[in-house]
């Protein structure tokens, strides 16, 4: 694609299929459109090559992401005076995902947080997972979709630039029943959206949950705590020390988990409250306040320097909002950045974690002859 580019040649509408890799890109420069580009990002520990995609849209922001993991690499946006920065945490180079990442960037799965004891049981079978958290299993197992390469397509379409992510889970993959076909898109809008969008079938009753691990700071730098932050959320799942919920919807109200009106993530972050010493901070899945099934706000997030703002859309009934507790300072990534606590924070939508074995939950299991479908938009502008 990049050598056809350099040379020259902008055919109007070229599919070319680079040898030997997943990667294929549409060439459509002609018609108006953003550009995109899909070139090598390394190996994978598995000998399979990766490819790094990168859309842009018309108002210069650009959205990076690899077929390991699905993992959006980087994503820049305008600030208030209309200068780009990088808004997600992450590395410069394939080998830090590989090394070390707690799912920066990552689509999880099959199923995305906890299950407790790493164990449900469906249709009066029962399976184990690997243990991975504790004592519970966490983000899909030893090697969930955050490890594994993907193929890649990318298209035109008329909401914007389009990259769509496959990945064919095995039956059994991490102890997990039935084949799983799994895609995810991202699209970029000349919205400034990045739209997500989850589609998936089984051959055998499978739990699923995916969503999206993007670490954000929309300073591009220090911590999250100075954060504006909104839920749409009237109840959160309170959750046992293991992080695993208790199965009551709790009200917010009263609470430092009251987001429904704005509050600076660290004004309550150090609560004495036994869900905040639980979550080191808040670690927790949040029940949005919905009035369909539809795309329903989820979040709003301010960083006033930047005037940055991200409001996140979505089809699923919770958000795990996640305030980036366990980064330590050991980790050095993009631009030698050293990430300490709390320098990301999480919005996971998703359902609620442990649903499989939490019969009040809203379901989680996915039947032969069901389509999954989930979506989710990210929303940026500048105050
Ligand atoms: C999720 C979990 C956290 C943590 C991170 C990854 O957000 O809820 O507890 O495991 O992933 O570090």
């Amino acid at each position: 694609m990049h050598a056809l580019q350099s040379a020259g040649i902008r055919p109007v509408l070229l599919w070319f299929v680079l040898a030997g890799t997943a990667c294929r890109a549409i060439s459509d420069t002609a018609a108006g459109a953003s550009p995109m580009k899909c070139e090598p990002f390394g190996t994978a520990p598995s000998g399979e090559s990766v490819e790094l995609i990168t859309l842009t849209n018309a108002h210069g922001v650009e959205l990076r992401a690899m077929t390991y993991g699905a993992i959006i690499v980087s994503l820049k946006v305008p600030d208030r005076t209309g200068a780009t920065g990088d808004v997600v945490l992450g590395y410069d180079s394939l080998a830090g995902y590989v090394s070390s990442s707690p799912y920066f960037g990552a689509v999880v799965g099959r199923y995305g947080n906890r299950i407790a004891n790493g164990r449900f049981t469906l249709d009066g079978k029962s399976y184990t997972l690997a243990v991975n958290n504790g004592p519970n299993a966490l983000h899909g197992g030893l090697k969930g979709f955050d490890k594994v390469v993907w193929s890649a397509d990318t298209a035109h379409t008329a909401r914007g630039s389009k990259v769509t992510f496959r990945y064919e889970s095995k039956d059994g993959e991490e102890g997990y029943p039935g084949t799983l076909a799994t895609s995810v898109s991202y699209t970029l809008t000349d919205a400034n959206e990045v739209e997500i969008a989850y589609v998936a079938t089984t051959d055998k009753t499978t739990p699923l949950n995916l969503t999206q691990h993007s670490y954000f700071n929309l300073a591009g730098r220090g911590d999250i705590l100075g954060h504006v932050l909104t839920l749409a959320a009237d109840r959160y799942t309170p959750v046992d020390t293991t992080l695993i919920p208790s199965g009551t919807l709790a009200p917010v109200a009263g609470t430092p988990f009251d987001f429904t009106a704005p509050h600076a993530i660290g004004e309550r972050i150090n609560a004495d409250h036994q869900q905040i010493r639980f979550g080191g901070g808040y670690d927790h899945n949040f029940v949005l306040t919905r009035p369909d099934t539809g795309l329903a706000l989820a979040a709003v997030l301010k960083e006033r320097s930047s005037g940055r703002t991200l409001e996140v859309r979505t089809t699923e009934p919770g958000v795990q909002f996640y305030s980036g507790n366990f980064l330590d300072g050991t980790l050095t990534g993009k631009g030698r950045q050293v990430y300490q606590r709390r320098s990301g924070l999480c919005l996971e939508t998703q359902h609620f974690p442990n649903s499989p074995n939490q019969a009040s939950f809203p379901s989680t299991i996915l039947r032969p002859g069901e389509t999954y479908r989930s979506r989710t938009v990210w929303k940026f502008w500048a105050e």
